[in-house]
């Protein structure tokens, strides 16, 4: 396994190019199998989750080809049913094969992912609008049944106890544009990685309308193609490199991005005293002065989004005053507070929310990561602390970051990626 060493403590100058965002990157994937035809997905970023998917796809009998950022499917006439549980258990975004086996192949089995790090996270949206489609679903040995001869298109509502579910409205929007009549998902979620899904189907031949907004409706055809597609960029990573310019005291250019789909990180990153100037495709990120508190609660998006706020509560745990960050998507999602108090941050729990008191310095020590977004949020505590930090289990990092270490250093920073 791999670590990171960080020497903290130098600000970040420089440019810095973003991939291809990796939820979006995901379910595309997944929805090459309602098509026998060739498909050619760019700005893909190659990352331990985009390999799993494609371990996934060639399980079923599908062909995959990478090349650099270029990803080539055919699925072809494949005919295996199931994702395997030691695939699916590893990432839960395999979950979202389910909806394209069973609408190209009448029935599919796909194992339950299970819960994870960062809370229980239920499947039941998932199969609460394959049901209403017309799915008969059975759970049996930790696997989930589903058969339609015919899947019919239907009048859907996907709102949870947390609100809507990204990858619940990508499986049944992808089960949707092979059924029989019109189907309309209300409370659907309107992130920008669901829109492009769309994007992709509609470039596939599928009639999607209304994707990022709660309602989307999706006419349904008899037949997908082949289709060529660029993958957006990935928000998450752009706004981690930002928050790392602003916690070092940095100047930093932030390209190949839609800067409208950081809207709620960069409010919040102004607020806090940080200049942030958008470009069309970029930003420019920098910090001259103290930085101010500042309060957040994630939501769905166009809210506060929950895979920042780890990497925010960092920033803040060096605020001077005292920042409240709930969380409200996974009121579970707090495994990084432990490991940045280790490090001289002041973050007490209370309920879903976390109340940092920012400290003057966070001292280097040997920290844990425990899941993707945690990960991040100790790398950029190790940017900015004094001595010597030690990041382990970084392959929670490989899982979504790509080149993170190289990125970091174009941009001056000194992370080495080393044995454990
Ligand atoms: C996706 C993202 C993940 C992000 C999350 C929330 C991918 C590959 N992953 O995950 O990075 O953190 O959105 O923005 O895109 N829920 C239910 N029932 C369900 C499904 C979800 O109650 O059937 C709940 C979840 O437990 C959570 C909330 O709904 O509280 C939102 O989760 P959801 O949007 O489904 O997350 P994912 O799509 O799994």
């Amino acid at each position: 396994m791999d670590k990171f060493v960080i020497e903290g403590g130098v600000a970040l100058k420089g440019e810095v190019k973003i991939s291809g965002s990796k939820n979006a990157l995901l379910p595309i994937l997944a929805a090459t199998l309602l098509t026998q035809e060739k498909c050619i997905i760019k700005n893909a970023a190659i990352l331990k989750d985009t390999l799993t998917m494609v371990k996934i796809l060639r399980s079923l009998g599908v062909s995959v080809n990478i090349d650099n950022s270029t990803i080539e499917v055919k699925s072809g006439s494949f005919t295996k049913n199931t994702a395997d549980y030691r695939l699916v258990s590893t990432m839960r975004a395999s979950f979202c094969v389910l909806g394209p086996i069973l609408a190209r192949l009448k029935s599919a089995k796909v194992s339950l992912p299970g819960g994870c790090v960062i809370g229980v996270r239920p499947v039941d949206l998932h199969l609460k609008g394959l049901r209403t489609l017309g799915a008969k679903i059975e759970i049996k040995d930790g696997y989930v049944y589903a058969e339609a001869k015919q899947l019919r298109g239907e009048r859907i509502f996907l709102g949870g106890s947390f609100g809507s579910s990204v990858l619940a409205t990508d499986n049944v929007m992808m089960a949707a544009v092979l059924a029989n009549g019109t189907t309309i998902i209300e409370n659907a979620a309107c992130e920008p990685e669901v829109e492009d899904l769309a994007n992709f189907l509609n470039k596939m031949g599928a009639k999607i309308k209304g994707q990022g907004t709660p309602t989307i409706e999706i006419r349904g055809v008899k037949k997908l193609y082949g289709a060529e597609y660029e993958i957006i960029p990935d928000r998450i990573e752009a706004g981690t490199f930002a928050i790392a310019a602003a916690i070092t005291k940095g100047h930093v250019v932030i390209k190949n991005i839609i800067p409208e789909h950081l809207g709620a990180v960069l409010e919040k990153l102004k607020e806090a005293g940080v200049l942030v100037k958008k470009g069309k495709d970029f930003i420019e990120v920098k910090r001259k002065n103290s930085l101010k508190p500042v309060d957040i609660a994630t939501l769905p998006y166009p809210g506060f989004p929950t895979d920042m706020q780890a990497q925010f509560m960092t920033l803040m745990s060096i605020t001077p005053g005292i920042s409240v960050i709930t969380e409200r998507i996974y009121p579970e999602r707090f495994m990084h507070v432990a490991e940045l108090n280790r490090m001289g941050a002041q973050i007490f729990r209370e309920g879903p929310s976390a109340i940092v008191h920012g400290v003057k310095n966070l001292v280097g020590a040997p920290v844990m990561a425990s899941d993707l977004r945690a990960s991040a949020a100790l790398v950029l505590a190790g940017l900015v602390a004094k001595n010597k930090t030690e990041v382990f289990r970084v392959y929670h990092l490989d899982r979504g970051y790509e080149k993170l270490e190289k990125k970091l250093e174009i941009l001056g920073a000194r992370v080495f990626r080393e044995k454990e």
